[in-house]
Parts: structure tokens; C-alpha cells; sequence
């Protein structure tokens, strides 16, 4: 039940829901798309970025708040650290516990290779937890992974590394048999054919889901196979540095504990950076979905050992976000909502874009909404628009919010809200990192030799833009491919002496450059600090 504030407002989308369900908008042209993006999207915004002085993208933008962490001080100095002094000795590292490292570490123990994960939390605790909407694969008839590949290629503006994206399509079938037969409980017909819808950009039903939980259900999947292979895992305990060999390949991690800060040796022969995203970096002071951990860690772990960033100027602002209330601003609102049937619209109940656009396209038409046209609903804390979910019931019948959304549902009548009745106020959240670090088809960085990156670290996999249900797919088609060639990789390693002198060759480039700066990096940890003008 929304305050009085709203309700002049309210009555202009009950009014216009009918007459809106069977109005669509045209789909925008190319030049439409280009223009409202540059003009309204927040990674259009030149002054938010700032270019790298140091390291192997010197010379690119990339967000301000990211560009601080790339160039920050190292938590150790080299020689903190006795490097003879091996806590954890295994072929196989894997740095992150979400859905990529532990598929990553499912395959990798599958073949055969002593694997550890290292976690700063708890396996489990990740983006993969929240997502909501589904994952893409093109098992039906009506379908095929070229179609598939065309969907996410333009998506993406014809930018995704197009061996990558191949892969994840060709391998997208195969990934839900998989997580199908470790028993994710998909939404299934009675006759036993997986449910699919489609999602912003795709023009076949293929996003497979489990109701709108379908990331945790997948995670909880995942984390039980991990936990029954007895898959080491070492939590609370983060990464703080690669260690290399003498010939500049990754050979375990420098790790410290969350609690104790003491400091450990992992010695390994092959690494695999799975650490997730950026969202918790706030970028130009978005609220996120992401998961409390997401702060961009292995990406300056990477990229202090040389590894190249691909893409890492562009992030995915997710249309719908909550905006009202307060106490879930920036949460999640599936894009399975609009995939029901729910529209977008503004304050005067008019429908202002396709429903089926893409992401960076859906945003910034909200943005523009809220801003140059003046026809957001002021919530008290900014501007938002209404997403009509009583629509859903009207088009797919009553029940089908409850069945489909239930978690949708649950939020937001922990605030009295019953969106089967009433619509609610939406906004951008940060959701995604596009970019991250580069890697080959195998998953290896063409720069550090034995570092291999999956799921939301790696970049190019999506282009500069990433359709709903393709980074729960890429998690597990990167994560499982990471995991067998690592494995693969470590079975002929014979690594060279360890050593940390990357960090002081950082530094000392750093210091060329000019840079003096008390940050730390990797993050770790978002800092929620109250300042004292705050409080
Ligand atoms: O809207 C969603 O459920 C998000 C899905 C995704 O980012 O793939």
C-alpha cells in the first residue's frame, strides 16, 4: 500500500493498464539506440572515467573509482612475506566461491587435479546467490546457437570476442544438461520440457530458470557438489596477491586471513582468478544488486601481474532496480517481470519504450524519462518509474505471479506492497561488470602464462553489453572450461622459483608515473563508513 503521494499517479497507470497491454511502442533504430545512449547512459559520461598511468592498459579510461584501485598500493610489501613458508600446496588454485570457481573447482577435481578454493567469505556468498531471472541455452527446436550468438553479438554492439561468445553458445545446451543432472531444479512442464521465456534482446525463448531464484538454486547445486567431492575450501581468507615464477607465470596467491590478517603462502600450478564483480564499488554512486563482496578483486590482482583488461570502461546498469522503499533501494527486480508481461511507465501511466529492448537501451530510456522529460515519480529519495506488474496476472492469469515470481513477491510485501495489484517504482541499479580481464578460449590470459580467469573477471565474453541469463550461462560454460584446462595445464608445469618482484616493478612504475596515493587494493570490502560530516 503506497502513502498518499503517489496515489494521483497511481490512478493514471489503472486507468491506462488496458489499453497498455496492448500497446507496443516500436522497436527504436539503430541511430535512436546511439543517440539516447550517448546521451543518457552512464558509461557515455566522460567525466566519471579516468585514464590509467600505469600498467597494461596504460592510456585507456576506465571508471574513476576502478582507476584508483588499479593504481593503488599493494596490501604487502614483497618482503612481508617468506615464500618458503607454503601453508597450502595444490595443482589447482581457485580464488572466489561463486558459481564460476566452484564449477571451475567441480571440474577440475573431476579431473583429477588437487584443487583448493579461497574465499574472503563463504562459498556461496556471490553475485551467482542473487541471480534471479534464468540462463540462456538454445535447446529448443524453434532455435539454434548461431540464433543465439546473433541475439547476444548485437546486443552486445558487435564487440564481444566472437570466439568466446561462440563458445558459450555452442556450449550453453550442454551446460543445462549438466547442471540439470546435478539436480537444479528447473521449471519444468508437467510433460518434463523446460519452461524458456525470453528476456530484454533475445528474439527465441530460452531463458531456463528456476521461479526467480534460479541463481540461488543453481549455487546451492553447486556449493553441495563442491562440499560432497570434499573440494577443499579455505573461507573468510582472500587473496591479496598473485605470486609468479621466475618466468612471469602465475604460481599461487599470497592469501590473508579475513579476521586475523595473517598472511599465507598457496602455492600452486596453475591460478584461477573467479572473484566476481564491481557493484559495491558504487560507480558514479549507483546502488547495486551485487552481492556484498563485489569489489573488483581480481582484476587487480591480475592486473598488478600484468595481465590486459578488456573492456573494463563499461558497465550494465540494470533497468529495473528498486527504488522504493528505502530499505531495498538498488535490489534487484528480475527482468523475468517484463518477460511476464509487465511494462514500463511513467508518471502520467504511458508506455515509453519497447519492452523487449536491451539493457543499456532500457536504462538509459529511464534515465531520459526521469531527467530531459521530467515524467519520473519523485520518491523522496530520487526520481523512478513504474514497473505495471498487476499486468502480469491480467495477461498470463491469476496465480501466475505467485508460481513464477515468488521472491519478487515476498520482497516486496514485506513492505506491504502486493504487486499483483499495485505497480512499482524502478530505477537503474548497478549490476554488472561488461569488461574484465582478457583471456584466450581456453581461459588463460594471454599475458600471464597459467592464469586463467572465469565467470563476471573475465571481459569480452559479452561485447559491451550482456543480455539477461548469458553470465549465469558464461559462469558455468568459463567456469567448467577454466577448471578441465587448468587441470590440464598443471598435469606439465614445472614452476620456477616464486617470487613477488611484480610488486615492487608496480611500484616503481607508479612512481614514475607520479602517482602517490594512500589507497590500498584489492578492496576486499566495500567501505560504508560514516564520515563524521555524515553524522
Ligand atoms: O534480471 C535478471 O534476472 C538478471 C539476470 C541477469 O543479469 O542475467
Amino acid at each position: 500500500m503506497y502513502a498518499t503521494e503517489f496515489q494521483e499517479s497511481l490512478k493514471a497507470v489503472e486507468a491506462a493498464r488496458e489499453a497498455n497491454i496492448a500497446c507496443e511502442p516500436a522497436r527504436m533504430t539503430a541511430k535512436e539506440k546511439e543517440d539516447l545512449l550517448a546521451a543518457y547512459h552512464p558509461d557515455y559520461k566522460k567525466s566519471e572515467f579516468a585514464t590509467l598511468r600505469v600498467g597494461p592498459n596504460k592510456g585507456e579510461a576506465v571508471p574513476r573509482e576502478l582507476c584508483e584501485l588499479l593504481e593503488a598500493n599493494s596490501r604487502i610489501h614483497a618482503d612481508d612475506v617468506d615464500l618458503s613458508d607454503v601453508r597450502y600446496d595444490v595443482d589447482v588454485l581457485v580464488i572466489g566461491g561463486g558459481g564460476a570457481g566452484a564449477s571451475a573447482a567441480i571440474e577440475a577435481d573431476a579431473a583429477g587435479a588437487r584443487t583448493m578454493i579461497v574465499t574472503k567469505l563463504r562459498i556461496g556468498d556471490a553475485n551467482t546467490m542473487m541471480a534471479e531471472g534464468g540462463i540462456q541455452a538454445a535447446d529448443k527446436e524453434n532455435d539454434s546457437p548461431a540464433i543465439h550468438f546473433l541475439d547476444a553479438y548485437g546486443g552486445g554492439h558487435f564487440a564481444a570476442k566472437r570466439e568466446l561468445l561462440a563458445k558459450l553458445v555452442c556450449e550453453a545446451p550442454e551446460a543445462i544438461a549438466w547442471l540439470n543432472n546435478l539436480g537444479v531444479e528447473f521449471d519444468k512442464a508437467p510433460d518434463g520440457t523446460m519452461i524458456t521465456t525470453h528476456g530484454g534482446g533475445t528474439s527465441r525463448k530460452r531463458m531456463h530458470a528456476a521461479k526467480d531464484y534460479s541463481g540461488a538454486e543453481i549455487m546451492r547445486t553447486l556449493r553441495d557438489e563442491v562440499l560432497n567431492r570434499g573440494i577443499p575450501v579455505v573461507d573468510f581468507t582472500a587473496a591479496v596477491e598473485l605470486i609468479l615464477d621466475g618466468k612471469g607465470r602465475a604460481a599461487g596467491a599470497v592469501l590473508m586471513n579475513m579476521e586475523t590478517r595473517e598472511l599465507m603462502v598457496a602455492r600452486a600450478k596453475t591460478v584461477i582468478i573467479a572473484t566476481g564483480g564491481a557493484g559495491r564499488m558504487h560507480y558514479q554512486g549507483f546502488p547495486t544488486s551485487n552481492h556484498y563482496g563485489a569489489t573488483a578483486d581480481g582484476l587487480v590482482l591480475g592486473y598488478r601481474a600484468g595481465a590486459k583488461l578488456l573492456y573494463a570502461d563499461t558497465l550494465q546498469y540494470h533497468p529495473t532496480g528498486a527504488a522504493f522503499p528505502q530499505q531495498i533501494f538498488g535490489a534487484l527486480v528480475t527482468e523475468k517481470v517484463r518477460s511476464l508481461g509487465a511494462k514500463l511507465v511513467n508518471r502520467q501511466g504511458r508506455v515509453f519504450m519497447h519492452p523487449l529492448e536491451t539493457r543499456d537501451v532500457a536504462a538509459a530510456s529511464i534515465i531520459r524519462e526521469c531527467t530531459a522529460r521530467g515524467m519520473g515519480v519523485d520518491t523522496g529519495s530520487g526520481e523512478a518509474v513504474w514497473l505495471d506488474t498487476p499486468m502480469i496476472e491480467r495477461i498470463g492469469g491469476e496465480g501466475t505471479i505467485e508460481s513464477r515470481i515468488p521472491a519478487m513477491m515476498r520482497m516486496f510485501m514485506r513492505y506491504g506492497i502486493d504487486i499483483r495489484r499495485e505497480p512499482i517504482l524502478v530505477y537503474p541499479t548497478l549490476h554488472y561488470q561488461n569488461g574484465g580481464l582478457d583471456i584466450n578460449v581456453d581461459g588463460m590470459t594471454p599475458n600471464v602464462e597459467n592464469l586463467f580467469v572465469a565467470g563476471e573477471a573475465v571481459g569480452g565474453i559479452h561485447g559491451r553489453n550482456r543480455l539477461m541469463g548469458n553470465s549465469l550461462l558464461d559462469v558455468i560454460v568459463f567456469g567448467r572450461s577454466a577448471g578441465k584446462n587448468a587441470a590440464q595445464t598443471a598435469k606439465t608445469v614445472r614452476p620456477g622459483k616464486p617470487t613477488l618482484a611484480h610488486i615492487g616493478k608496480f611500484d616503481a612504475e607508479r612512481a614514475a608515473a607520479g602517482i602517490r596515493t594512500d589507497a590500498v587494493s584489492p578492496r576486499l570490502l566495500p567501505d560504508y563508513t560514516r564520515r563524521s560530516s555524515e553524522t
